[in-house]
C-alpha cells in the first residue's frame, strides 16, 4: 500500500498524545504495538505503567485512570485525524493483566486504501496539545468572557471516545469560591504533612534549571512557585524534603502553604468541577472521563483559558464530601481545577520521548 509508513503514523499519534497532563507529571502510560489480522491492522495495547503509577493514597488510583484516559483521548483523536480507522475496548479493573501489567485499553487501528493523511485539522490539534499547560500562578481577576466559559464544555470529539457521563460545573460566584478556599485551607495542609503522600510528591519535584533535557517527567519547582534563582531552588530542595516538612509543622509552614493555595482558589475567577454519577466509578468510565477532560482542557486552551487542578480537595474523603455538599453535586467529584485567562508565559513541562513509551513488536 502506498502512503506514509504505518509505524510512522502510529509514532505521530503517540507524539501528540505524550503531551497529555498527568498527576505529578508521572506519565503512567505505555503503548505496546502488536500485529493485527492483516498488514493494514495493528493493535495498540495501552497499559498503566506500574513503575510510574502513584500509590501513596487510595484515591490516586482514580487519578491514574483519569491520567491514562487523558492520554487515550489524545491518542485516538490523533489517530482519527491522521486518517486511520480505530475502534477500542476499554478494560475493566478486574480484567486479567498479562505480565503483571494493568491493561487499560486495546485500540485496533486500520488504514484504508483511499485515505487523507494529516492536514490542517491534525496540525492545529497537535499544536493546541503541545501549548496546553497547567498554570499555577494567580489569574487576572477579570471574569472570563461568557463565550469562553461556554466553549469550555463544547463537544467536538465523538461520544464513543469521551462517554457522556462526566458532569461539568463552572463556579464563578465569589462567595462560593470563598467557601471552597476555606475548605482548601483546612485540608491542603493534610497533604503537605502526610508523610507518604508528600514523599511521593517530593520525588516528582525537579530542582534543576527548567528545560534541563535530562529531565523527562515530574514538575520543575519554578512551575510551582514562579521563576527562582539556583540558590533558592537548592534551598527549597532542602526545605521541602518530607522530614523537614514534618519538622516545620509546629512552625506552621505546611498550613501557610495551604493558605497560599487557598488564596489562589478564592481569587478565582473560576473553578471547574467535574463529577461522575457513581460513588465508585468503573475503570472504563474513568478512562472516558479522562478523554472528556482532554477535550475540555484543549477547549480551554483554544478559548485562551488555563486550568490549575486542586486535587487535594478530592484526595481525602472529608473534603471531597464537603465539596460535594457545597456545590450540591449529586455525583462524585473526580476533577477540580481553578481556571482563568491564560498567561503569555506558560511554564516548562517535560515529557518522555516517544521511544520511551512506545514499544513496537
Ligand atoms: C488528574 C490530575 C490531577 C492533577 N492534580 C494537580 C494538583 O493537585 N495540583 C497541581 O498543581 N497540578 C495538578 N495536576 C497537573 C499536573 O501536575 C500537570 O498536568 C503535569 O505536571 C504536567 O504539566 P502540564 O499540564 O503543564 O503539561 C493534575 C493533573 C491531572 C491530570
Amino acid at each position: 500500500m502506498s502512503g506514509p509508513d504505518f509505524e510512522l503514523l502510529l509514532r505521530q499519534a503517540v507524539e501528540a498524545a505524550r503531551w497529555a497532563p498527568s498527576s505529578h507529571n508521572c506519565q503512567p502510560w505505555r503503548v505496546t504495538v502488536i500485529p493485527g489480522a492483516s498488514e493494514n491492522e495493528r493493535l495498540l495495547c495501552l497499559t498503566l505503567d506500574q513503575g510510574r503509577r502513584l500509590t501513596a493514597l487510595e484515591s490516586l488510583d482514580l487519578e491514574m485512570a483519569l491520567s491514562v484516559g487523558l492520554f487515550f483521548g489524545l491518542l485516538v483523536t490523533a489517530l482519527q485525524r491522521l486518517g486511520l480507522a480505530c475502534e477500542w475496548a476499554l478494560c475493566d479493573a478486574n480484567d486479567p493483566s498479562p505480565n503483571g501489567e494493568i491493561l487499560m485499553a486495546i485500540v485496533t487501528v486500520r488504514r484504508a486504501t483511499a485515505q487523507v493523511f494529516g492536514g490542517a485539522d491534525l496540525d492545529s490539534f497537535v499544536d493546541l496539545g503541545r501549548r496546553r499547560r497547567t498554570c499555577r500562578t494567580p489569574f487576572a481577576p477579570d471574569p472570563p468572557p461568557t463565550e469562553a466559559l461556554a466553549a469550555l464544555s463544547a463537544r467536538r470529539w465523538p461520544e464513543t471516545v469521551t462517554g457522556a457521563a462526566l458532569e461539568i460545573r463552572t463556579e464563578t460566584d465569589p462567595k462560593t469560591l470563598e467557601s471552597l478556599a476555606k475548605l482548601t485551607a483546612r485540608y491542603a495542609a493534610l497533604d503537605f504533612t502526610h508523610l507518604r503522600a508528600w514523599s511521593e510528591t517530593y520525588r516528582h519535584l525537579r530542582f534543576g534549571e527548567p528545560g534541563d533535557e535530562d529531565v523527562t517527567d515530574g514538575i520543575f519547582i519554578d512551575s510551582l512557585l514562579g521563576p527562582l534563582t539556583p540558590f533558592k531552588r537548592q534551598l527549597l530542595r532542602f526545605a521541602l524534603a518530607p522530614l523537614v516538612m514534618q519538622a516545620l509543622r509546629p512552625f506552621g509552614v505546611p498550613s501557610r502553604m495551604a493558605d497560599a493555595l487557598a488564596g489562589l482558589v478564592a481569587a478565582g475567577p473560576g473553578l471547574l468541577c467535574c463529577s461522575l454519577p457513581e460513588e465508585r466509578p468503573r475503570r472504563q468510565d474513568l478512562l472516558q472521563a479522562g478523554a472528556r477532560l482532554a477535550e475540555i482542557w484543549l477547549n480551554a486552551q483554544a478559548a485562551g483559558l488555563a486550568l490549575h487542578p486542586v486535587s487535594v480537595l478530592l484526595q481525602h474523603e472529608a473534603p471531597r464530601r464537603e465539596l460535594q455538599r457545597l456545590l450540591c453535586l449529586s455525583g462524585r467529584p473526580v476533577f477540580v481545577a481553578r481556571f482563568g485567562l491564560a498567561l503569555p508565559n506558560p511554564s516548562i513541562s517535560p515529557r518522555r520521548a516517544v521511544d520511551a513509551l512506545l514499544h513496537i513488536t
